[in-house]
C-alpha cells in the first residue's frame, strides 16, 4: 500500500473510533452514576476494563515482540525453534486466568447479592412499573397515583420497582441510575434504584419489542423528597378546569375520543389501555420523546403512527380546529 493511501486509512479508523464511541449521550453513561446502584455496577465494570486492558496490553506486546524477534532474515531458510508441551506454560496460562477469574467473581457475586435484596423499611418507596407497546405506566400503590412516562422519585430514598409488562418482552434501562431489568410476560421482576441528587435521568427500553422499540423513552424525575411530596399532593388533588373555551370545546371532544383509553384524575375519564394523562402538561415529553410544546402535541395528535409506528394510539377523525381545542385541554391539564 502506498504511503498516502496508508495515513488515509489510518486518519478514516481515527474517525470511526471517536463517531462510533461518540453515539451515546452523555445523559445515558454508566460511567457517570447517580446512585448507589449504578457505582457498584460501574465498579464492577472497572474491574473488567483494568483486567482486559491488562490482558491486551501484554498479547500485543507478546504478539509484537514474536513478529520483530522471530521475523525473516535475509539468508535465513530455517523456522525457528518450536515448542511443543511444555508443562510450565501450560501452567501460567490456566493458572493466570483462573487467577483473574477469581478476582472478577468475588466482587460480582457480592453485590449481585446485595442488589438483589429487596429493601425494606418505612423509607423505601414501592412503584410498579407497567410496560406496554410502547409507553411506560408507573403506579404508586402506597400513594395512591398512576402516571406514565415520567418515573418521580425523592433522593436519597431506595425505590422498589416491580416490572410487569402487559404484551411482549420489555427492559427497564436508566443507565445512571441501574442496569437493565427485563419485563417478561407472565411474571414479575423486582429491582430497586436510589437517585442521590435531584436531576433527570433518561431511560430506555433496552429490549427490541417492536417498531418503536427505538423511541420507547422514558425519564427518571429525582426531586428533594419536599419537592416529591409536593408533587404526589399535587397528583392527588387534582382539579381539572379547561383555562379557556377552547379548551372546554377540547374536553367534550376528549370525552368523546379518547377517554375510552385514557385517565384523568379528578374526572370521570377512566380508561386504562393508554397512559394516564393526569398533570400532562407539567410533563417534560409528548409521548416520550418529544419537547412537550404545543406543535409536538398537535402532530402526535394529528399522525401518532408518523411519530411511533405501530402505536396503539389512532389516528383521530379531528380536524385542524377540533385538533386545537383537545390540545388547549391538554396543555391545561397541571
Ligand atoms: Cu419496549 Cu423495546
Amino acid at each position: 500500500m502506498r504511503l498516502k493511501n496508508r495515513i488515509g486509512l489510518l486518519l478514516l479508523m481515527i474517525m470511526l473510533l471517536f463517531g462510533l464511541t461518540g453515539c451515546q449521550r452523555a445523559e445515558m453513561s454508566v460511567f457517570d452514576p447517580a446512585g448507589p446502584v449504578a457505582k457498584m455496577q460501574l465498579s464492577i465494570i472497572m474491574i473488567s476494563i483494568y483486567i482486559m486492558s491488562g490482558i491486551f496490553v501484554v498479547a500485543m506486546g507478546i504478539l509484537v515482540y514474536v513478529l520483530i524477534r522471530y521475523r525473516s532474515r535475509r539468508g535465513q531458510n530455517q523456522p525457528p525453534k518450536q515448542v511443543e508441551g511444555s508443562w510450565v506454560l501450560e501452567l501460567i496460562w490456566i493458572v493466570i486466568p483462573i487467577i483473574l477469574l477469581g478476582i472478577l467473581v468475588v466482587p460480582t457475586v457480592t453485590s449481585a447479592f446485595v442488589l438483589d435484596e429487596k429493601p425494606a423499611g418505612p423509607n423505601v418507596l414501592n412503584v410498579k412499573v407497567k410496560a406496554s407497546q410502547f409507553w411506560w405506566q408507573f403506579e404508586y400503590p402506597d400513594l395512591g397515583i398512576v402516571t406514565a412516562q415520567e418515573l418521580h422519585i425523592p433522593t436519597g430514598t431506595k425505590v422498589n420497582l416491580q416490572l410487569e409488562t402487559t404484551d411482549v418482552m420489555h427492559s427497564f434501562w436508566v443507565p445512571r441510575l441501574a442496569g437493565k431489568t427485563d419485563l417478561i410476560p407472565g411474571r414479575t421482576n423486582t429491582m430497586w434504584i436510589q437517585a442521590d441528587q435531584p436531576g433527570q435521568f433518561q431511560g430506555k427500553c433496552a429490549e427490541y419489542c417492536g417498531a418503536s422499540h427505538g423511541v420507547m423513552d422514558f425519564l427518571v424525575v429525582a426531586e428533594e423528597p419536599q419537592q416529591f411530596q409536593a408533587w404526589v399532593n399535587k397528583m392527588k388533588n387534582q382539579q381539572v378546569k379547561p383555562a379557556s373555551e377552547l379548551a372546554a370545546e377540547g374536553e367534550k371532544l376528549f370525552a368523546q375520543n379518547c377517554a375510552s383509553c385514557h385517565a384523568v384524575a379528578g374526572t370521570n375519564y377512566k380508561g386504562t389501555l393508554g397512559p394516564d394523562l393526569t398533570g400532562f402538561a407539567e410533563r417534560s415529553k409528548v409521548a416520550g420523546v418529544l419537547e412537550n410544546n404545543e406543535e409536538n402535541l398537535r402532530k402526535w395528535i394529528a399522525d401518532p403512527a408518523a411519530i411511533k409506528p405501530d402505536s396503539k394510539m389512532p389516528r383521530l377523525p379531528l380536524n385542524e380546529k377540533q385538533i386545537s381545542a383537545v390540545t388547549a385541554f391538554l396543555r391545561s391539564l397541571k
